[in-house]
């Protein structure tokens, strides 16, 4: 084969992926959860940097729990970067996150066993909170300096423990967060790969294909306050129930989405009546909104005309409201250049070089806005992701692996 290629045998990935998938797994469900800086994903961190070494890579880790596999190029100065996370959503699948970190570092093995020694030095990352429990995105924020302390001490988990508190607790060392940072100028490109999280590539029939923007998320906690009372005993006229305004509001929203784009979705993903019991009309009640769009401006829309009759339905209901957090992430665009270069070994590996957008963020969508980022998807057999059905197929992962791979090898060996 030539120097200017190399070839990866997938089944030591999926035999990596499937270690993996024994830390934090339901054996009832099949699902994997890995909290960000819980026990399971500390265990998981514990397999990453011993088959980091394993491998013969450098390893490092920042103040904030960032793990890096590195491969030295003859530039030390000058990086190719690439990876993704080893948290999880709750009750996720074994692909989401993980294929971007173990894809990345079996990569860089490949390169460094074919003996060659990149023009720039490759950095596999496996960043921190991707999946949002304190916000998301996190360790990709933090190295592109989008966070400092005061936001790590802000960023709270469900149960009140903040971004800051839960990393001193991993042992990491988050007043050094500024170290974590890595100068813009210093990274020519940034690649990941990643299941693709919807029906795209299933409908398209194809294994792999090439993100060309991604969708632009906002996100509102809300909290509904109405008045605890007796569930037999208050009659329906009497009552201040913040369970009913929050049906209100959750049907509200999805009609709006189906109506606003075809591409708009709208999501209430958690939704909590305090204190909880079936004899009581609640106190009150917690929801998390998610509303997308490739959209900007129609997925703002949303939000107003959500935000609007979050005041009719209290208004109307005397109840009384509270947002909680809410805030949104601009839509981002892969690099054209690097596209250009993923394309080109799509056909050299006789792949139709198809572009989608994506609706999921990862943490490309961070590095996007800052320097050259590319994105590989290999297709999801189910459809469907953040949930235990996730299913890649080992002869997508073969081809789309190897694009992958060559494309990081293509970008770590350019002089220019
Ligand atoms: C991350 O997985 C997201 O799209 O929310
Ligand atoms: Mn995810």
């Amino acid at each position: 084969m030539a120097k200017d290629t190399i070839s990866i045998d997938t089944s030591v990935l999926i035999n990596n992926i499937q270690e993996l998938a024994k830390i934090g797994k339901d054996t009832k469900t099949g699902g994997i959860t890995r909290l960000a800086f819980s026990k399971e994903d500390m265990q998981a961190v514990e397999f990453l940097t011993h088959l980091i070494k394993r491998y013969g890579l450098g390893v490092k880790i920042d103040p904030c729990g960032n793990i890096y596999a590195i491969l030295d190029g003859k530039n030390r100065d000058s990086y190719v970067m690439c990876g993704s996370h080893i948290d999880t959503v709750p009750n996720s699948g074994m692909y989401n996150g993980v294929l971007g970190v173990l894809g990345g570092i079996e990569s860089i093995k490949a390169i460094k066993d074919a003996g060659i020694k990149p023009e720039h030095t490759i950095m596999v990352g496996s960043f921190v909170d991707e999946e949002g429990r304190y916000q998301g995105l996190l360790g990709s924020r933090i190295v592109m300096g989008e966070l400092n302390l005061d936001h790590l001490k802000n960023f709270y988990d469900g149960e009140g423990r903040s971004a800051y508190q839960a990393m001193k607790e991993c042992g990491y060392k988050p007043d050094n967060i500024s170290e974590a940072v890595i100068p813009h100028d210093r990274i020519k490109a940034f690649l990941e790969f990643h299941i693709d999280s919807g029906p795209i590539l299933v409908k398209e029939n194809l294994a792999c294909g090439i993100v060309e923007k991604f969708a632009a998320p906002s996100f509102l906690r809300l909290l509904i306050k109405g008045i605890q009372a007796h569930a037999g005993a208050t009659p329906m006229d009497m009552r201040h129930d913040p369970v009913m305004g929050a049906c209100e509001l959750a049907n509200f929203v999805e009609q709006v989405a189906k109506k606003s784009s075809p591409s708009a979705v709208a999501t209430v993903g958690y939704i909590n009546a305090s204190p909880g019991v079936k004899n009581i009309i609640p106190s009150s009640v917690q929801m998390h909104f998610d509303i997308r769009d490739y959209d900007k401006f129609a997925r703002d829309d949303i939000l107003a005309s959500l935000i609007n009759k979050i005041h009719k339905v209290c208004w109307t209901r005397q109840l009384e409201f509270e947002i909680l957090e809410m805030y949104s992430l601009e839509p981002v665009a892969c690099s054209k250049k690097i596209i250009k270069i993923i394309e080109d070994v799509f056909r050299k590996f006789n792949q139709t070089p198809f572009k989608l957008t994506s609706g999921a963020i990862f943490d490309s969508a961070t590095f996007a806005k800052y320097v050259d980022t590319g994105v590989i998807f290999v297709r999801c057999k189910t459809s469907i992701s953040h949930s235990p059905e996730e299913l890649v197929d080992p002869t997508d992962l073969e081809v789309a692996l190897n694009i992958f791979a060559n494309t990081l090898l293509k970008l770590s060996t350019e002089t220019s």
